[in-house]
């Protein structure tokens, strides 16, 4: 008797249970509408829109004619790891091996192993709302069920208070975002800091999500240099992609606990085995801080913090949006409440939520959002200012026309 192939499969309950990035399902939107001729101008992007800096090209291109194109060390080449360590000791203060890091296939793929890594079914872990979708996403594959922690405008920032209220004894770790995706909110170390006491009787893990650290108008404060004594149950997120405009290339790191991080290594070396040989050659480049890299990289956060202004001053001007400046990464999360049951626009459109509200920006005005239904918190929009300072300008125009109330 052969397989039965009529009666159709269906995925397992694990697969079943995971939805999509709805933020890139939104950007394959918006690119598909573009490729049709649209003049769609997207606020959902999430990458830098300045191309990978020359020097780090030339890099990459080095190591193809090196002949760099075999697998490395399980975990990444040594000299990529050494300068991931000495960047994190400079940055908190706790030294680091090398082998306490691994290179991972972009940001994402380090923290789904630190999920692996920490989470037995029916654990908790605490995300302070709104908070990036993967993070929930990742938990869930790990079998443990997600605790969002609600955080509130302006500042966005996980109180103590909160945080104390949403431990259980099944707290199994804390998803901390600083620079925060999606509200631009920068921890500082004294917020760290007192974040760290009220974990100090508990033995919860904190995941740490750097990606967006170089891109601050802020000081960025440092887990690990506020809570040094957590170095034992601290794991440190961060890559290329956001710092060096490097989406594409797909280089992240994990930094953790040495015993932690062999069992690290044992999970990557069935996932993986380690990011592309090519790109951990550029990445490495990058890291060294050249004269002629570093520039470029200040001269992109200066643009970016021109523009936030911009869009800030924009949004600010619609009547029932309530826009608060962040002062990281590049995003906006304005409240879009006080549109709600308002007509909008030239047609009156009415819309109830913040999805609804993305939606009739799309279809209206051919401008891409995400709903904060994606970052776990509705009734607020985000959107992306990693776009040309002309396109941000006349999609703003859009903007206000298309929400303007009468
Ligand atoms: C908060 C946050 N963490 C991690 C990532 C993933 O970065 P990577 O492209 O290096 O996987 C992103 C990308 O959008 C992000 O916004």
């Amino acid at each position: 008797m052969g397989l039965d192939t009529r009666s159709g499969i269906t995925g397992s309950a694990r697969a079943r249970n995971i939805e999509a990035s709805a933020s890139m399902a939104l950007d394959a939107r918006a690119k598909a509408l573009k490729a049709a001729g649209q003049a769609i101008i997207s606020f959902g992007v999430g990458e830098p829109d300045f191309p990978t800096p020359e020097p780090v090209k030339q890099a990459a291109n080095r190591a193809l004619v090196d002949d760099a194109t075999h697998y490395t060390t399980v975990s990444g080449d040594p000299a990529l790891r050494k300068l991931v360590a000495e960047r994190t000791a400079e940055f908190t203060g706790v030294p680091f091996s090398w082998q306490q890091v691994i290179a991972t296939s972009g940001a994402k793929e380090a923290l789904f192993i630190a999920m692996q890594l920490l989470c037995d079914p029916g654990d908790e872990v605490l995300l302070p709302a709104p908070y990036w979708v993967s993070y929930a996403e990742q938990a869930k594959m790990a079998g443990a069920g997600v605790v969002p922690i609600e955080t509130s405008a302006p500042s966005w920032k996980l109180t103590p208070s909160a945080l104390r209220e949403a431990l259980t004894p099944r707290s199994r770790a804390l998803v901390l975002c600083t620079p925060c995706n999606p509200t631009g909110a920068v921890y500082s170390d004294a917020e760290l800091a007192a974040l760290s006491e009220v974990l100090a009787g508990t033995d919860v893990a904190v995941v740490v999500d750097e990606v967006y650290a170089r891109i601050s108008y802020v000081p960025v404060g440092r887990w690990l240099r506020a809570a040094p004594s957590m170095a034992d149950r601290t794991f440190i997120v961060d890559g290329v992609s956001k710092a060096y405009a490097m989406t594409g290339w797909r280089l992240g790191w994990l930094v953790g606990p040495s015993e932690l991080m062999q069992m690290a290594s044992a999970v990557q070396s069935h996932l993986t085995s380690h990011p592309s040989s090519i790109t951990q050659r550029a990445a490495t480049f990058a890291l060294e801080a050249h004269a002629d890299v570093e520039p470029t990289i200040d001269a992109m956060v200066a643009t970016f913090r021109d523009r936030r202004d911009a869009i800030v001053s924009g949004l600010s001007q619609i009547s029932g949006v309530e826009c608060s400046l962040p002062e990281g990464a590049f995003y906006v999360f304005p409240d879009v409440r006080g549109l709600f049951g308002r007509p909008l626009g030239p047609k009156g459109r009415v819309v109830s939520s913040s999805n609804e509200l993305a939606a009739y920006l799309l279809d209206d005005a051919l401008i891409v959002t995400v709903p904060g239904e994606a970052f776990g918190t509705p009734g607020f929009l985000r959107f992306s200012y990693a776009l040309g300072m002309d396109q941000l300008q006349e999609g703003m125009a859009r903007v206000q026309e298309a929400l303007r109330t009468n």
